[in-house]
């Protein structure tokens, strides 16, 4: 009896601690997945079917239009780490995209800097 109750909390444990570094989920997501991100190699094309599906409609084709009328390319090439936080957790304005992939989301940011 005992054996099962020890075996069933540590498959429990391993559960939570893959879903805490997979989802990206809570306020550090994003900083926990920032350096594995930064260092994938980016797809600029996969990136930027991505870009066009689910960031252009506020960022612009261009990454320097739209409603949220920032150069967030510039922004993309000289913090890094900021922007897959900011791509993971989202802000006030901005939505979450914590389901992307790792490889995903420096696709997407490959992009965007290639739009610079
Ligand atoms: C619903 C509108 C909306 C969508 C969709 C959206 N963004 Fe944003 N994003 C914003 C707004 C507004 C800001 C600026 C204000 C802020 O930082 O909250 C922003 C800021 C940013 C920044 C700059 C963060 C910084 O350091 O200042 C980056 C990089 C970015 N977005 C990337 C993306 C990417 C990549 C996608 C698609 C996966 C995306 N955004 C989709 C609205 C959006």
């Amino acid at each position: 009896m005992m054996k099962i109750v020890a075996s069933s909390l540590s498959l429990s444990l391993l559960v939570v601690a893959c879903s805490g570094t997979s989802t990206g989920t809570g306020t550090d997501g994003g900083a926990a997945r920032a350096p594995t991100i930064a260092k994938l190699t980016p797809n600029t094309a996969a990136g930027k079917t991505l870009y066009t599906d689910k960031c252009s409609i506020c960022h612009g084709n261009d990454g320097k239009s739209g409603s949220a009328a920032r150069n967030v390319a510039e922004i993309a090439a000289n913090s890094q780490t900021r922007s897959i936080e900011q791509v993971i957790s989202g802000s006030s304005e901005m939505p979450s995209f914590a389901n992307m992939t790792d490889q995903q989301i420096a696709d997407v940011l490959g992009y965007l800097k290639s739009l610079k």
